[in-house]
């Protein structure tokens, strides 16, 4: 059975991929062999991993496009870069054996999240292949004005929610320490451990669901291209992905 790839990905900056790609990463290492695959020049997962004590629990580091040998490892990681070109993200795409994309709640980014998702479902053809893929609300506060118009947005548009996490400086100590939140005192980060569970819960089906035949998989809710953000107060410029060879 091959590694098992974990997609993280928006074209936005700045929204969490890397933060939960080390946290993900983290926790698979206490579940078998594990590496992150930072395709990012910026590489905050290489970074992360540097410095990552010995002592704690392996992570194997792969850079670039040209990765070979997954077959070592249970579990891959793919942390992608922002502003990714359509080409490379339809390359993760076909790789990923489930797909999640984190979004912050404000209106730039879920009108940025909206395109994104459209050429997810349009050009990474998705739907087409039963990709399962969920979002992450990530720093947000529920019941605030701004994080109800993401879920009513998320809502429109059929996506899952897996979960949403909460602004924790607990984040940014584990990145400090090349850690995760799962490695830090439980008491600590028993809120944040815990906003991680269906998280968790929906990897663990959608890679389950990914051994299944196709014609035995549930059918996944659908899609819709087009979505009513038209109501929502700020419009981004432009959509974030750059054509191929651009
Ligand atoms: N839930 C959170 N709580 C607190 N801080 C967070 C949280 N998620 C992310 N951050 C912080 O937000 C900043 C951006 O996060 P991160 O680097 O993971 O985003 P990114 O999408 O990978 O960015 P880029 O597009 O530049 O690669 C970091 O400083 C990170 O520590
Ligand atoms: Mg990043």
């Amino acid at each position: 059975m091959g590694a098992k790839q974990i997609l993280i990905i928006n074209a936005k900056g700045g929204v969490g991929k890397s933060t939960l790609s080390a946290n993900l990463a983290s926790y698979f290492s206490f579940k078998g062999r594990t590496a992150l695959c930072d395709f990012d020049r910026q590489m905050s997962g290489v970074r992360w991993l540097e410095r990552r004590d010995p002592s704690r629990r392996r992570i194997d580091s792969i850079t670039g496009w040209e990765y070979r040998g997954l077959d070592q490892y249970d579990w891959v990681v793919m942390d992608s870069p922002a502003s990714i070109a359509r080409r490379d993200v339809v390359s993760l795409v076909a790789r990923a054996d489930a797909i999640i994309v984190p979004v912050l709640p404000s209106p730039i980014d879920i009108h940025a999240a909206a395109d994104f998702v459209r050429d997810l479902i349009v050009y990474g053809k998705i739907r087409t292949n039963h990709k399962p893929l969920a979002v992450v609300a990530n720093r947000a506060r529920p019941n605030t004005a701004i994080y109800n118009l993401l879920k009513s947005f998320l809502h429109s548009m059929r996506l899952p929610v897996a979960t949403t996490l909460r602004d924790s400086q607990n984040y940014v100590h584990a990145s400090i320490h090349g850690i995760g939140i799962f490695e830090m005192d439980p008491l600590m980060v028993a809120r944040d451990v815990e906003q991680w569970q269906p998280l968790l819960r929906w990897i663990n089906e959608a890679v389950e669901k990914g051994r299944m035949p196709l014609a035995d998989r549930a059918p996944q809710a659908p899609l819709r291209a087009r979505s009513s953000v038209a109501a929502l107060p700020v419009r981004a410029k432009k959509p974030v992905l750059r054509a191929a060879g651009s």
